[in-house]
């Protein structure tokens, strides 16, 4: 059944608690992709026009839940919010304390107002919280959010797959009789990740990379059935060489998941496709590393010798892949083809990715390495849909459904 969103509601003179995911990357109190940041705009801004006013809670990484940390501010993001939306945002110290309490009363309709970072009071990760105390939740925390609120809106899409988070499920839950709905960024997160991947126009093709074949065995598991083809990049290809036999040198490989590899081999016969060639270093040290041409070989695949390690697919492999994704209609990315932060190593998740730019198949890049690669590389606005959800992303493509979803309203 579809979920209300945002658009569904009459927001005027009402105060819309919205959960956001602004876990945005820092270099000291710089953020340096403000990708999340600005896929909430649709949703903030919609609530201003409409003459409401809006409540934005969030997280950014892992505080303990003991007060405030510094370094773990959502401050920044206030500052660039400010910034993205022309206009003075105001910013609570604490979340649930007196001066979030105070600033949500004060608060007119066309005002934003930002609480400080959910994840410094213990109640929200209910996890902990129950280890911790046998407490399954904190109610003072759940119910003074929930009273924040005429409306909620779950536009977080990169914590939907985190239920524990009080402010996913327990704070909506909290609002009984108060409309609950999703917002613009996770209604178009769900679209493409679960409905175009679920009906696609085809040719249907999925681009695969990463390190392990663990952390994608549930994407391609799911994918297997609906894909046309599965292309295979980065580090979890040498894992797949082993399952074949082959040698790949010093190449990066996880023993435990040949098994795992060696099955999706045979379910995926079809459909699964490999590398030819690999770009490979001789004696590779991440630390160390500086490009040289006389320690830099590409080996047909399976062939990598003693000591050199893949660290690309080779051009043979990009050649093929790039025109795959040419004839493709949906192409679905996830993963990286090779250590891209280091050339010349980067040449075939730079190709894949501008193959995928030049193409008018519906793209969908998957968050975390390859959302950021698509990102470096200046092709962002060259894609259909850029997730913002890293382990988000993940489960959705491997089928899950998410309860922090499934609380909100039916339309
Ligand atoms: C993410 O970056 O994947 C989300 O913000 C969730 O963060 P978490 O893994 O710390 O819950």
């Amino acid at each position: 059944m579809a979920k209300k969103t945002i658009a569904d509601v009459d927001v005027s003179g009402k105060a819309v608690l919205i959960r956001v995911d602004f876990n945005v990357p820092l270099d000291g109190d710089k953020i340096t992709d403000d990708l999340r940041i600005r896929m909430a705009l649709p949703t903030i801004q919609s609530v201003l026009d409409r003459g409401g006013r809006v409540i934005l809670m969030s997280h950014l990484g892992r505080p303990e839940g003991k007060g405030v940390e510094p370094e773990f501010s959502l401050k920044p993001a206030a500052t660039r919010l400010s910034e993205l939306l022309s206009r003075p945002i105001e910013f609570a110290t604490d979340t649930v304390g007196s001066d979030a309490v105070s600033k949500v009363q004060a608060l007119s309709n066309g005002g934003v107002l930002l609480l400080e970072n959910v994840r410094f009071n213990a109640g929200e990760d209910e996890k902990k919280l129950k280890k911790a105390t046998g407490q399954s939740s904190d109610p003072a925390y759940v119910n003074t959010l929930a009273s924040f609120g005429d409306v909620y809106c779950n536009d977080a899409f990169g914590t939907c797959h985190r239920p524990e988070n009080a402010s996913m499920c327990s704070v909506p839950k909290a609002m009984t009789g108060k409309l609950k709905v999703m917002g613009f960024l996770v209604e178009k997160e769900v679209q493409y990740l679960e409905g175009a991947v679920s009906n696609p126009a085809r040719p249907f093709v999925a681009i695969l990379g990463g390190k392990k074949v663990s952390d994608k065995i549930g994407v391609i598991e799911n994918l297997l059935p609906k894909c046309d083809q599965i292309l295979i990049g980065g580090a979890m290809a040498y894992t797949f060489a082993l399952a074949k036999g082959l040698k790949i040198g010093k190449s990066y490989a996880k023993a435990e998941d040949v098994p795992l590899a060696q099955k999706l081999l045979v379910e995926g016969a079809a459909k699964i496709v490999l590398p030819i060639d690999n770009n490979a270093f001789d004696n590779f040290v991440w630390d160390t590393y500086s490009a040289d041409p006389s320690k830099t070989k590409v080996f047909p695949f399976g062939e990598l010798p003693g000591n050199f390690e893949g660290l690309d697919i080779g051009p043979a492999t990009t050649q093929r892949y790039v025109g795959i994704v040419k004839s493709a209609k949906t192409v679905i990315w996830n993963g990286p083809m090779g250590a891209f932060e280091l050339p010349p190593f980067d040449a075939g998740t730079r190709a894949v990715a501008q193959a995928i730019a030049d193409s008018s198949a519906i793209s969908i890049i998957g968050g975390g390495d390859s959302a950021a690669a698509i990102e470096q590389m200046g092709f962002a606005n060259k894609v259909t849909h850029l997730s913002t959800g890293g382990g988000a992303s993940l489960e959705l493509l491997e089928g899950s459904k998410f309860e922090t979803l499934a609380i909100l309203d039916d339309k």
